[in-house]
């Protein structure tokens, strides 16, 4: 070991530094507590065994002691042994209560007991050693998986608001494909307009039937225009609540029936419906942002997994007020759960479509959303062939 020696009287301190130097430790030597500290705290490698004096001029060893001790906190575990007389026992063990020494030897002592505390303090030094050792790679590790998880969650946002993207920019596309249709249709009869005046053909029926398909096309570029704009619309608030995750009060019908028009390709491709039962008038002060984010999840779970291989498959969503609560019901008539799977659903990583592309993420950030974010509960009712049922529980004002 690399020991530090503080003693102010210079024979005990030489008998001591040849004792330690002849059992092969190497010795570093300090006549008082301020040069010792210097020393310590000057060193390249770290020392492992303090051997001091109490009783000594400049800085006595119970404040040495109290420095190394903090300072080896933050790096190697230094081992602390107090010199100390008979007299001053009772100091000693408050000193030792403070866990600022790790051991003591009254003055005067022969050799063989000085070696055989040596030698418990080298290995109670390597256990501390290792133990910090074990610590630090577990906070390590513990960080990283913190960071991941962070990771994921980000991510599992950004995944969902790329659906909701595309979503919209889907259902975008009719209106605005059917008002270009119309206004190209007005650019043809135009055309033909400008023809028969040209060859003076135009009559009053003919000019008639012209204003006819004018007013007809310009009110379905209206009507689609419009629908466009609402659509985008409902989509900038989506995905703004998406994003800044910020409390607000919101419909829940309302709410739900944006969610759906983000989805709603998604299930209709399958020959699928949703019913939404919901007072228009149910507002709540919450998240929006992780509403949206459950609602897509167990909808893209009910698609994915509830209907996969069938058509026709339903679902409901029933929200009401209970109390202070809403309660949100969310039924599928897919093909259920047994029971392993149903036990496991919220553990992270538990899919079974790992082949394809799950990732199992899915209900573990629904359920924390839930219980955390929007401060309710969740409960699933499922068996094989019966469908799936949650009951989500959430407190009207979240946060209070
Ligand atoms: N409505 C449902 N009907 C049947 N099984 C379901 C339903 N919802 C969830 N599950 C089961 O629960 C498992 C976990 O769901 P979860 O959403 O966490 O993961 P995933 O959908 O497989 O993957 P992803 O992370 O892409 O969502 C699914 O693999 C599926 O077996
Ligand atoms: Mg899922």
């Amino acid at each position: 070991m690399r020991i530090l020696i503080a003693e102010d009287e210079t024979i005990p301190r030489n008998v001591l530094r040849k004792t330690l130097e002849s059992w092969g430790h190497t010795v570093i030597e300090a006549a008082n507590g301020r040069e010792a500290y210097d020393l310590y705290a000057g060193v390249q490698t770290p020392v492992d065994m303090l051997v001091t004096d109490w009783m000594m001029p400049e800085m006595d060893g119970l404040e040495l002691a109290r420095r190394v001790r903090r300072a080896s906190n933050e790096t190697l575990y230094t081992y602390i042994i107090l010199l100390t007389a008979k007299s001053d026992i009772d100091d000693m063990v408050r000193g030792f209560r403070e866990g600022e020494v790790d051991d003591y030897v009254v003055k005067p002592f022969d050799a063989s007991e000085l070696e055989v505390r040596l030698q418990v303090g080298e290995r109670l030094l390597s256990l501390e050693r290792r133990q910090r050792e074990i610590n630090r790679s577990l906070q390590e590790s513990l960080d990283e998986l913190h960071r991941t998880q962070q990771k994921l969650v980000q991510s599992e946002k950004m995944a969902s608001l790329g659906g909701l993207v595309a979503g919209v920019a889907h259902e975008i596309n009719t209106p605005v494909g059917l008002g270009l249709t119309a206004a190209s249709f007005l650019g043809r009869k135009v055309h033909d307009l400008r023809g028969m005046l040209q060859e003076e053909a135009l009559t009053r029926s003919k000019l008639e039937a012209f204003l006819d398909n004018v007013d007809e096309a310009s009110q379905s570029i209206l009507t689609n225009l419009g629908r466009a704009g609402e659509l985008i619309q409902g989509f900038k608030k989506v995905a703004v609540d998406q994003t800044t995750g910020e409390k607000r009060a919101f419909g829940v019908a309302e709410y739900i029936s944006e969610v759906l028009l983000s989805l709603r390709h998604e299930y209709r491709r399958g020959g699928h419906e949703v019913v939404v039962d919901c007072p228009d008038d149910l507002t709540i002060e919450s998240y929006p942002g992780a509403f949206v984010q459950v609602l897509t999840n167990l909808v893209m779970n009910s698609l994915m997994h509830g209907f996969e291989d069938r058509e026709n498959g339903q679902i409901t969503i029933a929200a009401r007020e209970d109390g202070d609560d809403v309660v949100v019901e969310y039924t599928d008539n897919g093909a259920g759960m047994d029971a392993k799977t149903l036990d496991n659903m919220y553990e992270p990583f538990f899919t079974t479509k790992r082949a394809r592309g799950g990732t199992g993420l899915g209900m573990q950030i629904v359920f924390n959303l839930v219980t955390q974010k929007l401060g309710g509960e969740i409960r699933c009712e499922s068996s094989p062939g019966e469908g799936t049922r949650f009951f989500i529980t959430v407190p009207k004002l979240v946060g209070k």
